[in-house]
């Protein structure tokens, strides 16, 4: 595919529908886990315009920061510490509408108001997250679990 994305759609869930066809074009025939990770954190910041779009992967019992677009971040992030913690302890998506809300939620810029993290799973094991923060509250929904999902799908 062409090294561009092409985004026409005006309803969310139709762009992450759009996001997912050429995501897969994209990724295809690339093994290298940090280039198909990079590429996944620019095309949605490119697409949404979220503050801070990135992965941390599980290295050595810690969550180690990888492909990010966005300020600079924390680096490392302890088992069950913060929001990215959470969901690799719980293996789940977690959506926080209001940081400030969130205990134990670990600031590492505090233009972030709202935040969406989802664990990939390799072997049951989760191997990585994707954070996502937002500098608005009440910014991600189902709409964009299920579309992220999808996403982190391609990447397993
Ligand atoms: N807020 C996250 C930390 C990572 S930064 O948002 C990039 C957390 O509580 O785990």
């Amino acid at each position: 595919m062409s090294e561009s994305l092409i985004i026409h759609s005006e309803t969310k869930s139709e762009r992450y529908a759009e996001l997912v066809v050429q995501l897969q074009a994209l990724l295809e025939g690339e093994t290298d886990t940090i280039a198909r990770m990079a590429n996944v954190a620019s095309a949605l910041k490119e697409v949404f315009g979220w503050l801070w779009v990135g992965f941390y992967r599980v290295i050595d019992n810690e969550l180690v920061l990888g492909p990010f677009q966005g300020p600079i971040a924390c680096t490392r992030i302890a088992y069950n510490k913060g929001v990215c913690g959470t969901a690799w302890a719980k293996k789940t998506t977690i959506i926080v509408p209001d940081v400030e809300k969130f205990p134990g939620h670990i600031a590492c810029s505090s233009l972030s108001k709202s935040e969406i993290v989802l664990p990939l799973l390799h072997d049951n094991k989760v191997v990585a997250v994707l954070d996502i923060d937002s500098a608005t509250r009440d910014t991600f929904d189902e709409i964009d679990q299920d579309g992220l999902e999808k996403i982190i799908t391609l990447l397993s």
